[in-house]
């Protein structure tokens, strides 16, 4: 992962993978801090970051978010006798089965024509009998849905997040944002590597979700940052204080080129 500057796909066409390029099809749209920008035009307050993936199975935990009070107004239109929140959807789908269990009649009703029950007929009668179907005044009956049985709404491809207020750090990015991105691609114990790593934010997010992380920055400023960053973490019984192995290159660019073509051994350790 990495923060786009353009919006160009650039990183997927470096890394030479045509497949990977295919795959990076998602484009976040961030909303950040406006830019005090002098140019005539209209502000500018959004980043782009681009996702992609190497594999078509990627580690994939499907975050969530919680539903505002707004989302329950909206999505939860109705309240039952004891105040609770709920929605209802229909209880059949598109497509007839023919001869199938999902076709036979419900308390005397068949599906509506070119649908099916979207459940077998005990499991309707079930709901039916824990109250979890709403029948209206014409006879229609639909499933109830309570609001405080669902996990969270689906993360969605515009975020809005902040920059740190006094960063640490020019470009310093939002923590929740990156430890977002860290639990949503990585498992515990995963390697994350960040080699733009700035102030160390998504190194500290790593050590902060139990993964393993490598971080990389040309900038003494930014090594700095990062310690200092990653010596705010206290440690608890869950999360343990980093214990990391700083590794200072000294050489040049050019100094390592030419040795990988000598003697790689030197260049790789
Ligand atoms: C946008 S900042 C990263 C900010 C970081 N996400 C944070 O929250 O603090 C990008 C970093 O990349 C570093 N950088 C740029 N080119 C580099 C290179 N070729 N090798 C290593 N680091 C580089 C810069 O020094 C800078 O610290």
């Amino acid at each position: 992962m990495r923060e786009g500057a353009g919006g160009k796909p650039a990183r997927a066409e470096a890394a030479g993978d045509a497949a990977a390029k295919k795959r990076a099809c998602k484009l976040f749209l961030i909303k950040c801090n406006p830019k005090n920008f002098d140019r005539i035009g209209y502000g500018n307050i959004k980043d782009l970051i681009l996702f992609y993936s190497k594999t078509t199975t990627p580690i994939w935990n499907e975050p969530r978010e919680k539903y505002t009070e707004k989302d329950f107004e909206k999505l939860f239109p109705k309240k039952d006798k004891q105040g609770r929140r709920y929605a209802t959807v229909p209880i059949h789908a598109p497509g007839e089965t023919e001869n199938g269990k999902s076709s036979q009649p419900f308390k005397g009703i068949l599906p509506p024509k070119g649908r099916h029950w979207r459940v077998n007929i005990e499991t309707l009668e079930q709901w039916d009998k824990e109250g979890l179907i709403e029948w209206s005044s014409t006879g229609n009956p639909r499933k109830i849905i309570f609001a405080d049985e669902r996990e969270g709404k689906r993360v969605q491809d515009i975020w809005e997040y902040k920059d740190p207020q006094y960063p640490t750090y020019p470009t310093e990015k939002n923590a929740d944002m990156l430890d977002l991105i860290v639990r949503t691609s990585s498992n515990e114990n995963s390697i994350v590597l960040d080699c733009f790593c700035g102030s160390g934010t998504t190194l500290k997010s790593a050590q902060i979700n139990n993964r393993k992380w490598i971080g990389i920055d040309q900038s003494e400023h930014a090594i700095k940052a990062t310690i200092d960053k990653l010596g705010t973490i206290e440690g608890n019984l869950f999360v343990a204080k980093p214990d990391y192995q700083f590794i200072e290159l000294t050489d040049t660019f050019s100094n390592c080129q030419q040795k990988l073509n000598t003697n790689k051994q030197e260049v790789l350790i």
